[in-house]
């Protein structure tokens, strides 16, 4: 049985260092070491671990961890969250979900009302955890925020991200916890009720497959007139990177283009529908060929 706590002694800091080189595979300058994890843990943030038991004699196995700081954000303070990591084998069962799960009763219990991380628009697991999973949303675009990133999930693109907003004492925030969400499923936008009257929503941009299979955007239609807005990203930016990187690049300057336009309009990222749709035929591979995956956003006051 997985553990979450607090990470300790100086040789699970140790680990969370080890965590961020099998993640993102990051150059030694960028990973956050030992150092700046403990005085983070000392100063009110929250270093939180993900631990396999081992057998006897042997220490437990750090196979995750987050970790997040104080900050101070119009006159209050709040907790903003710098990184979360699993380690590829123990993806997809819910131990990214417990630790954010911890994060927030940290911030809870220390009067953090608001908990912020930024995220890569682009890659639609973290959308999907992040919007769906945890309840959080986001109306701020930041532009290559980063400058180069030596992480293999940035390999090639600018470092644009989402500033997400974890508001953790929200009914909304505690609805998605109970994977309770008001946003539509998939198959309601192929032939079912769709997200609302269809004079309510619009699709900002058409996709298609190129002629060697890879899924690519059309024009942006940046109207406006509707309340509710669909921008579809691809499933796995990664394989496109690998497959083609223009074509990755071209998805992060039309998406760039279009988040910018509709934040500036007053939308905010409310809801993310994934899962498969109808194959679209042959494709780089089966993950590619079925699932769809579109930011719902809507006009705010
Ligand atoms: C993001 C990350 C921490 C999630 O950890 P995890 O333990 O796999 O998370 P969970 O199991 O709680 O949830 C993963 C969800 O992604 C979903 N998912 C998987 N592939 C997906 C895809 N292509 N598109 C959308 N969602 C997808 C899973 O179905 C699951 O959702 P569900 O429980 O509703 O079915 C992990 O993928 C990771 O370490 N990524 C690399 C580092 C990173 O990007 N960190 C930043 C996080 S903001």
């Amino acid at each position: 049985m997985i553990r979450i706590r607090k990470i300790k002694t100086i040789a699970e800091f140790h680990a969370c260092e080890d965590i961020q080189k099998a993640v993102w595979n990051f150059e030694d300058r960028e990973i956050i070491p030992v150092n700046e994890l403990i005085t983070i843990q000392r100063i009110g943030g929250a270093v939180l671990g993900a631990f396999e038991p081992a057998g006897k004699g042997a220490g437990d196995r750090l196979i995750g961890f987050c970790f997040g700081m104080p900050g101070r954000l119009d006159g209050k303070t709040f907790l903003s969250s710098r990184m979360l990591a699993v380690l590829p084998a123990y993806r997809g069962m819910d131990v990214g979900f417990r630790l954010k799960k911890a994060q927030r009763e940290f911030a809870l219990d220390h009067g953090y009302d608001l908990v912020t991380w930024t995220f890569d628009p682009l890659q639609s697991v973290n959308a999907h955890f992040n919007i769906e999973k945890l309840g959080a949303v986001t109306h701020d675009y930041l532009v290559n925020v980063y400058g180069h990133s030596t992480s293999i999930l940035n390999r090639g693109l600018d470092t644009d991200r989402f500033l997400a907003y974890w508001h953790v004492k929200t009914a909304r925030v505690e609805d998605h916890l109970r994977s309770k969400s008001e946003t539509p499923a998939l198959d309601s936008l192929f032939g079912g009720s769709g997200v609302g009257h269809p004079e309510d929503v619009a699709q900002v941009n058409e996709t298609f497959l190129d002629d060697l299979g890879i899924l690519v955007s059309g024009p942006a239609k940046l109207k406006f007139a509707t309340r509710w807005l669909l921008v579809e990203i691809p499933p796995s930016i990664q394989v496109i990177q690998t497959a083609h990187l223009p074509v990755a690049q071209q998805w992060r300057y039309k998406t760039r283009e279009i988040f910018l336009a509709a934040f500036k309009k007053r939308y905010t990222v409310t809801g993310f529908i994934t899962g498969n749709a109808p194959a679209r035929g042959g494709t780089l591979n089966a993950e590619v060929s079925r699932r769809r995956s579109f930011y719902l956003l809507e006009r705010t006051k």
